[in-house]
């Protein structure tokens, strides 16, 4: 694509509510095809670039599954196996991996690096998880909502744990397609509103108490009390957090028909309890799942627009 109809998605309000709504569909369209065992191929011949300087399960093998299904293929490098661990300048990986492939992912750690990239960058970059955010997962996640409970417009989403990448991107899903965040983390952990950007300060609502945020709550939803990068902090972090486990209590509070998703990894009896995740309410697999439908209709809208 040309410059001026080049776009990134580097963070989730990269995307206005229309274009959600657009993708959301996409994305329902290509997981029928493909749980009809439908070929899709829209993307023969073109390449995605995977960077990963974060380990991971998920989005390793929902992009990567997902680009072959589609008919095309994958370059997967990491900081130690690629001249990116032996400080080859981002601006200069951006320029040459870029005239390559026809899409770039990036799993790095600050949000500024991932930027420098598509700053550089001929093609589109997607954001596969920095410290600051991460945009498909929560793409997942509100398309397992919608699958499962209709319109996510209105509801209440309650964030027990870090205020971290997840909690940032969360709040800004909630600020562009209208729902209420509910956050409560431990003093010292606090999700920063400065980092997500909001418009509307109301769509976020903070408690002290993680029970007090999951009361009336249409889904609950946790992550690892230490993320990726923050290994130093584990053992200070074990102990702040020992009150945000999500347990049945919990759940109790919320609507009876609340909803349960954890982005994974997950540590049973640490953030969430293993009668809450392996339970009824609990649709984590299906939301690990909708990883790659959501990625399919994402690189299909960065590399050829709108189709249908
Ligand atoms: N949820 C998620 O991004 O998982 P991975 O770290 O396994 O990719
Ligand atoms: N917050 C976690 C998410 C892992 C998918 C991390 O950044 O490690």
């Amino acid at each position: 694509p040309g410059d001026t109809l080049m776009k990134h998605y580097l963070q989730f309000k990269d995307f206005r509510a229309e274009e959600y709504a657009y993708l959301l569909e996409r994305t329902r369209i290509i997981k029928t095809r493909f749980k009809n065992y439908e070929k899709y191929q829209p993307l023969v011949d073109r390449t995605l670039a995977m960077i990963f300087e974060k380990a991971s399960t998920r989005t390793r093998v929902s992009f990567e599954a997902g680009m072959y299904q589609m008919g095309g293929s994958v370059v997967h490098l990491t900081t130690g196996d690629s001249q990116l661990g032996r400080a080859e300048p981002i601006e200069d990986s951006a320029r040459v991996i870029s005239r390559m492939v026809d899409l770039v992912m990036i799993r790095t750690y600050e949000q500024a690096k991932l930027e420098a990239f598509a700053a550089h960058s001929r093609v589109p970059v997607i954001n596969g998880l920095t410290n600051e955010y991460h945009p498909c997962q929560i793409l997942a996640d509100i398309f397992t909502f919608i699958e499962h409970r209709g319109s996510i417009q209105g509801k209440v989403v309650a964030w027990v744990g870090d205020g971290n990448n997840m909690a940032n991107t969360w709040l800004q899903a909630a600020d562009i397609l209208g729902f209420t965040l509910h956050v409560s983390t431990p003093g010292g952990y606090e999700i920063d509103p400065a980092v997500a950007g909001v418009q509307n300060p109301g769509c976020l609502k903070l408690f002290k108490s993680p029970a007090a945020a999951c009361a009336g709550a249409h889904l609950v939803t946790t992550d690892v009390w230490t993320s990726m990068g923050y290994e130093a902090e584990n053992e200070a972090r074990r102990a702040a957090f020992a009150d945000w486990c999500v347990d049945v209590q919990m759940m109790q509070l919320a609507q009876p028909d609340a909803l349960f998703m954890h982005c994974l990894p997950a540590h049973r009896g640490e953030e969430v309890a293993a009668e809450v995740i392996d339970g009824p309410q609990s649709v984590v697999w299906d939301e690990a799942e909708n990883r790659m439908h959501v990625q399919k209709a994402l690189m299909e809208y960065l590399l050829i627009g709108r189709v249908g």
